[in-house]
């Protein structure tokens, strides 16, 4: 019996396996509207028979698009645009789910194919990013963001909690809050970043007041029976690994006292100066110690796209949630070839019946 072909319950909502596809930008928003070819995208990977299809990173404000291409829940318009995308995907079988987020220092960049960096200064296709502390990442972001003010905060607290409750008035039934991968919660959080000295820097407290906040501000807007998820960078690969994750792990038992029901267990991508040991399925030890530790359901990605080594996170007690990526970019029907492979027995039913039946039969 497969553990990856197990149904998931989490609040009021059940997910046919524990496959999802995690937020990937597609960068082909204009203004944050998002268009056709999401639609196509994120249907067929609804199609495919995965549980869960996330939408990409969608900016609560225009400044914290990554790219100017980003998709964003800024306002109503926007946000009824996704209307259409949701009903594709429960039409196809799997839950809803959008990725909320704001880019922080990482904000004003270039699309990965056209650069990753940051857009030029004197280019007007950019814009004045803002962050805890006046601090540039580096490497290939060089802009100087502007140190958020106590307003700032407060502004972009309101703009999560009017995203939350976009979302659900366009029909998405699963949340997940972006606090990974250096952008602006996971910046509040990491000393990298955030070298504040009022009550939002310093001491682990005040590091994580802003993302606790936030928290609270969403939990208030999403209802209650649907699943709160945030994907939070548990380690930097910096060196201060241990300090970093027990910190991380404590943060997320705070996330659960403020009503999150699962934690996507991601890399804080703080620094360019990691050293981040690449290697199919690394992050498996690490989300298996913050769900036993932290005592919430996790999911994770990163290299988790052989059918084998997500059978296997799921049946060791790693992952509730497998994220399968790029294997899903390049194979809409990741879910129904794994199942293949795993030699479970009528593999065509992970998918919607007018093609299992055919696939069946012949
Ligand atoms: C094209 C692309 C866009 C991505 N965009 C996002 C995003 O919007 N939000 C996010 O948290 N991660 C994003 N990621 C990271 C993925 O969610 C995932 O963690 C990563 O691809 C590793 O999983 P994999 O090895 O299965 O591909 C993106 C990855 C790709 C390839």
């Amino acid at each position: 019996m497969s553990a990856l072909f197990q149904p998931f319950k989490l609040k009021d909502i059940t997910l046919r396996n524990r496959i999802a596809v995690p937020p990937m930008c597609m960068y082909s928003a204009d203004d944050g509207l998002i268009n056709d070819w999401h639609h196509v995208h994120l249907a067929s990977l609804a199609r495919g028979g995965a549980g869960l299809v996330i939408v990409e990173a969608t900016a609560v404000a225009p400044e914290g698009r990554i790219t100017p291409g980003c998709a964003g829940i800024w306002n109503d318009d926007l946000a009824q645009a996704f209307v259409p995308v949701v009903k594709a995907i429960k039409a196809a079988g799997a839950v809803p789910g959008i990725q909320i987020g704001h880019a922080g220092r990482k904000a004003s960049a270039n699309r990965p194919w056209e650069g990753d960096d940051h857009i030029a200064e004197d280019d007007s296709r950019g814009w004045q990013t803002i962050a805890p502390s006046a601090l540039a990442f580096g490497a290939n972001l060089p802009k100087v963001p502007r140190a958020m003010t106590r307003d700032d905060i407060a502004r972009v607290r309101h703009d999560f909690a009017a995203a939350a409750r976009r979302a659900r008035e366009a029909g998405f039934e699963w949340l997940e809050l972006h606090f990974a991968h250096g952008y602006l919660g996971q910046s509040f959080f990491s000393s990298h970043s955030n070298q504040r000295d009022d009550e939002y820097g310093g001491s682990f407290d005040n590091r994580s007041r802003f993302l606790l906040e936030t928290l609270a501000a969403v939990r208030a807007e999403w209802p209650e029976h649907l699943p709160l998820t945030a994907r939070f960078g548990v380690l930097e690969f910096d060196g201060r690994d241990e300090q970093t994750l027990s910190e991380s792990i404590e943060l997320t038992r705070r996330f659960r006292q403020g009503g999150l029901d699962m934690l996507s267990v991601s890399i804080g991508f703080s620094t360019p100066d990691a050293n981040i040991p690449w290697a199919p399925a690394f992050m498996g030890p690490i989300a298996k110690r913050v769900r036993e530790e932290a005592d919430i359901p996790v999911a994770s990605a990163w290299g988790f796209g052989t059918p084998a080594l997500a059978e296997q996170a799921v049946s060791d007690g790693q992952l509730d949630l497998v994220m399968v990526g790029k294997a899903h970019l390049a194979d809409p029907h990741w879910s129904y070839y794994a199942a293949r492979e795993l030699g479970i027995e009528r593999p065509s039913w992970t998918l919607p019946a007018p093609y299992a039946h055919w696939l069946e039969r012949y």
